[in-house]
């Protein structure tokens, strides 16, 4: 024996990982359908369902369809679906039609909400699904987003998603301000009980690229990019400077924007303030990962698990995740 004589640690490591009750006994974080919100795509019209080519296994749907999808939520565990609109007709500069009360989203939610009412309903504050030219806010001649002028419309968007039923609103358009302006003008239309996800520490990120396939803005936008607004992919420090202002201004819970390639962020954020802190696993990181997927390369359900399960680790709370009903009927096997 090589250790025979001689000391060897009295800790063992292994001791514990052994057997698998001790494993279940010693294990930190645990992933449940509790965790997971999930963002789908809606189209206008009736019994239309459109694959997204770069995100295999996800669909863009109408409203009759979705209520299949939203039921499944339901019985499934998860708490919150996030709507994305498609927007085919009534694209201007102004991003007008995001707050048209009969336009795609607020018909969307008051049909939800009629019949699931206990499902939680969260929408997308920005106006890209809505401009000519892609961008999330209102530009100049340059094409420079416009702070002030955006969150005009940010505000109207805002209160015409909460009376027509949204639960959570989510601002993803990083305009300075913004989450104090929308919670001040949210207060004095009397929805006090409407929440704000903030999009806090979004990142001028080039794994957006799927989802601009799926809302079909990708076309607009052109080779036009969002860092004049997203943050810089090389900051932490930023981060926190962000976060600590959405929450200044009234945000009930936090975002960091994209996921795995940020989890660093997310438990400097965790750690710093303490509150509701969530992870987007957006549309590149599950089209990177499907990818591998579909050609064998790694094993679909393991991968999809230890991603999610990689979050809480790193201190959210829950995530937005393409894979939201795949995991929660796994978790429910
Ligand atoms: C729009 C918005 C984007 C995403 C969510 N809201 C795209 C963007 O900022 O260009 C990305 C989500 C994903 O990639 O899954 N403001």
């Amino acid at each position: 024996m090589i250790f025979a004589n001689r000391f060897f640690p009295a800790t063992r490591l292994r001791r514990m990982r052994k057997d698998d009750f001790s494993r279940r006994l010693m294990r930190e974080n645990v992933l449940t359908a509790n965790d997971l919100i999930y963002p789908v795509f809606v189209l206008e019209g009736a019994n239309r369902e459109e694959a997204v080519a770069s995100m295999p296994g996800v669909v863009r749907q109408s409203l009759d369809k979705l209520l299949y999808t939203a039921e499944q939520a339901l019985e499934l565990g998860v708490p919150m679906l996030s709507i994305f609109p498609v927007i085919e007709t009534g694209k201007d500069n102004a991003g007008a039609e995001a707050y048209n009360p009969e336009g795609l989203v607020p018909t969307v939610l008051r049909e939800l909400k009629a019949r699931f009412p206990e499902l939680g309903l969260m929408t997308d504050g920005a106006l890209d699904p809505y401009t000519i030219h892609g961008q999330d806010g209102i530009i100049d001649e340059a094409g420079y987003v416009l702070n002030e002028e955006t969150i005009e419309v940010l505000i109207k968007q805002a209160l015409c998603h909460a009376e027509a039923g949204s639960d959570v609103f989510g601002p993803s358009d990083m305009m300075d301000g913004r989450i104090g302006a929308i919670r001040e003008a949210l207060e004095e239309a009397g929805h006090i009980h409407t929440k704000i996800l903030a999009y806090s520490a979004k990142y001028a990120s080039a794994f957006y690229g799927p989802f601009r396939d799926a809302v079909g803005s990708s076309a607009n936008l052109g080779k036009a990019d969002k860092s004049t607004y997203q943050m810089d992919p090389a900051n932490l420090e930023e981060a926190i400077q962000e976060v600590a202002m959405d929450l200044e201004e009234g945000a009930d819970m936090v975002m960091i924007k994209p996921g795995m390639p940020y989890l660093d962020v997310i438990r400097r954020i965790k750690d710093t303030f303490r509150v509701p802190t969530y992870a987007y696993q957006v549309s590149g990181e599950y089209a990177m990962l499907k990818a591998a997927f579909q050609n064998g390369w790694l094993n679909e359900e393991k991968c999809m698990m230890e991603s999610l399960l990689a979050f809480k680790r790193a201190g959210a709370d829950g995530i937005l995740t393409y894979f939201a009903l795949d995991a929660a009927r796994l978790l429910k096997r």
